[in-house]
């Protein structure tokens, strides 16, 4: 058997996750990676028989659009598919409003977006249908795995010139989490077999610092300034904490940023230790 199932593993984090689980089988989508198996969660399809399915795929924007009671049937078709596995899968900080930080386990989710609505349904459905699932939620995944940055570095690194386009504020504030630090707590909490909900989320921090932070190893340090944000549909806050994530995990947010050069190439500035990410 099986012991993994990654559906979503051709993706970003699912890539630092195949690259942490030994023998784990991996899904894509579109991309298929090394030994992936197509997968496509709207149409279905059998999975290997495994003891574990972690969804690291957007489960939530998939269904954003459709009605609750349509959520409801993709969720319960999808808890069928796995065929009595475990699931850990993941989620978002787009559950929370923004209206306070700092938001635990233990805070009620209090969404605005219809994707923040139809996220806090899903995870809802899926802790009711599958008691020993584990929802993992997290912000702003960022770093390097499966031979890539994230989407929102990338853009900037391949072109530089949209440096000076952006505009970033100083006044709306994320938990922005290391792909590989993710994908090491994930892999513990598999081996715990934690069940309920998770957080693990790097440091709160504003965007502009997220951005200064991420692009200064990369050797970008002329920014555009900082800006106040004006749109006031834009979450303010929605940094996550968790005593969750230290104390059954081992795992303390602080160390989320010096897991960034540990998995950076050489030629992008880091001083890579694992280079399997
Ligand atoms: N990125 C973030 O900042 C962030 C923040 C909070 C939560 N999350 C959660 O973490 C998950 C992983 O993020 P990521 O950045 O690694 O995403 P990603 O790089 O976009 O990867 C998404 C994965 O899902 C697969 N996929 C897409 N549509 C699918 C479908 N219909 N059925 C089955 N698989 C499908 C993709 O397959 P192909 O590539 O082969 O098409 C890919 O393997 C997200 O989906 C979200 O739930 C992400």
């Amino acid at each position: 058997m099986t012991p993994i199932v990654i559906v979503g593993g051709s993706g970003h984090l699912g890539s630092a996750l195949h690259a942490r689980l030994p023998g784990a089988v991996a899904t894509h989508h579109r991309c298929p990676s090394a030994g992936s198996i197509a997968f496509d969660f709207r149409t279905g399809g059998q999975l290997p028989e495994t003891r574990t399915v972690i969804g690291a795929f957007p489960l939530a924007r998939l269904l954003q659009d459709s009605s609750p009671a349509e959520r409801a049937e993709s969720v319960a078709r999808y808890i069928a598919s796995l065929r009595g596995a475990r699931l850990v899968q993941l989620s978002t900080d787009a559950v929370f409003s923004g209206r306070q930080g700092g938001r635990a386990e233990a805070d009620a989710p209090d969404p605005l977006t219809p994707y923040g609505r139809a996220q806090a349904q899903v995870d809802e459905l899926i802790l009711a249908s599958a008691p020993d699932s584990l929802i993992v939620r997290t912000s702003f995944i960022f770093g390097w795995a499966g031979g890539r940055l994230d989407k929102r570095l990338a853009p900037l690194v391949e072109e530089p010139e949209r440096l000076s386009h952006q505009v970033w504020p100083h006044d709306v504030y994320r938990s922005p989490t290391e792909v590989n630090f993710l994908a090491e707590g994930i892999a513990r909490a598999v081996e715990q077999r934690l069940a309920g909900l998770l957080h693990v989320a790097g440091p709160r921090m504003s965007i502009a610092e997220f951005f200064a932070s991420a692009l200064a190893p990369l050797g970008f340090t002329q920014l555009p300034a900082p800006k106040s944000e004006e749109n006031p549909a834009v979450a303010r806050d929605t940094s996550m904490v968790s005593t969750r994530m230290h104390g059954a995990l081992g795992l303390d947010d602080t160390e989320n940023w010096s897991w960034y050069p540990r998995f950076l190439p050489a030629a992008l500035g880091g001083s890579p230790t694992d280079a399997s990410a």
